[in-house]
């Protein structure tokens, strides 16, 4: 990789040996997908690794060392949620002492975030790029992100050039400010290497499409011809939830971590069929390909008829705008049953910042009336506890479905069952 002379210096040891180390890190990491060069980053990193596990002992190590030598990551940086709140998301006592067992050094790891840099307390968030927590990206920013969901985000609705960088990685990048150039920062690693034909009949639900693309083209890059028959062409405030529940969804049940929709997403509206790359394969999407896709999910409950008793809505993390319109919606679905609160214990999960400008509405009351709880955590960090991954819990999220053994069930059947309480 060509380095300039200042970067040669970090390599060299002159500004001593832990940011040697970081550097030759990123370097040999470069080296090793044929990178050009470094680039500077034009934002923020946002961190993966929000939760303290006493089993990430050697990343605790780098981060004190470099705490003690008064390093920081060049700008202020957003991490993914934090892993409890037992307000809002109740544990017994056994489950608590599993959750001090799985994340028992969480509060000293916060302590260590931030005083590398950490943007502020409400920074815990998978969707660092809603305006109001302000990691947001511009078209072409240079970034290294490692969280798949705000990976796709960044790059296919905000135009922004990041690869799927490892945790350690993305923060190494953080403290030089630089990443190594290669893959989606780079032109050619943008194209498309599939066309995928939308030939439904309406709108299919944004987590079982972003599932079937994601299962067809792995971690190569879609372009979806068809989305803006049903979405129109701009980027409204609920297009853009659309398409961060597809996205999150391709690159969960895939690797996707960038698509093109055609006279929607930036660089398709600039550059249009430009981006397909020659003999790309075509993959077409209809009503008959997503019922498969859906029936092919495994449900891992033992007992496939109990009752649920949890609900978790919100992964990736809800925006202000999908707060609003799910206190209308279980507003709705009681009022059609004549009852006054959800039977099964429901938690929509969203951004600490979103939660505190939602508060200041009068739907934050109305939510609450419904017996529906917001959260800040991260719901899969819940279901990592192995007593509570033996719960019924359901979720309209496909990322939650794929990585636990939470239920999916579409929006719709997650309201009807909350409210009345089974299948
Ligand atoms: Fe976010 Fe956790 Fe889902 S990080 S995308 S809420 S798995």
């Amino acid at each position: 990789m060509r380095l300039t002379n200042e970067e040669q210096d970090f390599l060299d040891g002159k500004h001593g040996a832990i940011l040697r180390k970081t550097m030759e890190t990123l370097v040999r990491y470069g080296d090793m997908y044929d990178a050009e060069c470094l680039v500077p980053l034009d934002g923020p990193v946002h961190l993966v690794c929000s939760f303290g596990m006493p089993a990430l002992k050697p990343l605790s190590r780098i981060m004190k060392e470099m705490i003690d030598a008064g390093i920081r990551t060049k700008l202020p940086f957003t991490a993914d949620p934090q892993p409890l709140d037992y307000e809002n998301v109740t544990a017994n006592q056994q489950e608590q002492e599993m959750y001090q067992l799985l994340y028992g050094t969480q509060k000293e790891y916060e302590s260590m975030l931030a005083k590398l840099g950490l943007k502020d307390e409400n920074a815990y968030t998978c969707a660092c790029y809603f305006d109001e927590v302000g990691n947001t990206p511009k078209f072409g920013d240079h970034l290294a992100w490692a969280e798949s969901s705000a990976v796709v985000y960044a790059n296919s609705i905000l135009g922004a050039r990041s690869n799927r960088t490892s945790g350690v990685m993305e923060f190494f990048s953080g403290i030089i400010g630089k990443t190594p150039k290669f893959g989606f920062l780079t032109d050619e690693g943008r194209k498309a290497d599939w066309i995928i034909e939308l030939k439904t009949s309406s709108l299919p639900r944004p987590q079982i499409l972003g599932s079937a693309i994601g299962m067809k083209v792995v971690e190569k890059v879609p372009y979806i011809k068809g989305l803006d028959q049903f979405l129109g062409t701009e980027l409204t405030p609920a297009v853009k939830d659309y398409l961060k529940d597809m996205g999150a969804a391709t690159a969960s049940n895939g690797a996707v971590a960038l698509y093109h929709a055609e006279n929607l997403t930036p660089e398709a509206k600039k550059d249009g069929a430009g981006l397909i790359r020659e003999n790309a394969p075509v993959y077409i999407i209809d009503d008959a390909e997503l019922e498969r896709v859906v029936k092919s999910y495994p449900i891992l409950w033992a007992d496939l008829n109990a009752k649920p008793e949890r609900a978790f809505v919100g992964c990736p993390h809800a925006s202000f705008h999908q707060l609003t319109e799910w206190t209308e919606i279980f507003e709705k679905a009681l009022r059609e049953t004549g009852s006054d609160k959800v039977a099964v214990d429901t938690i929509i999960t969203s951004a600490p910042d979103v939660i505190a400008k939602f508060k200041e509405t009068e739907h934050y009351d109305r939510l609450l009336k419904t017996g529906v709880k917001v959260s800040h955590i991260c719901p899969l960090m819940y279901m990592s506890n192995p007593l509570c991954a033996k719960k019924s819990i359901i979720t309209n999220s496909n990322k939650l479905r794929t990585y636990s053994t939470a239920r999916y069930v579409d929006d719709e059947t997650l309201v009807n069952l909350v409210v009345k309480e089974g299948f």
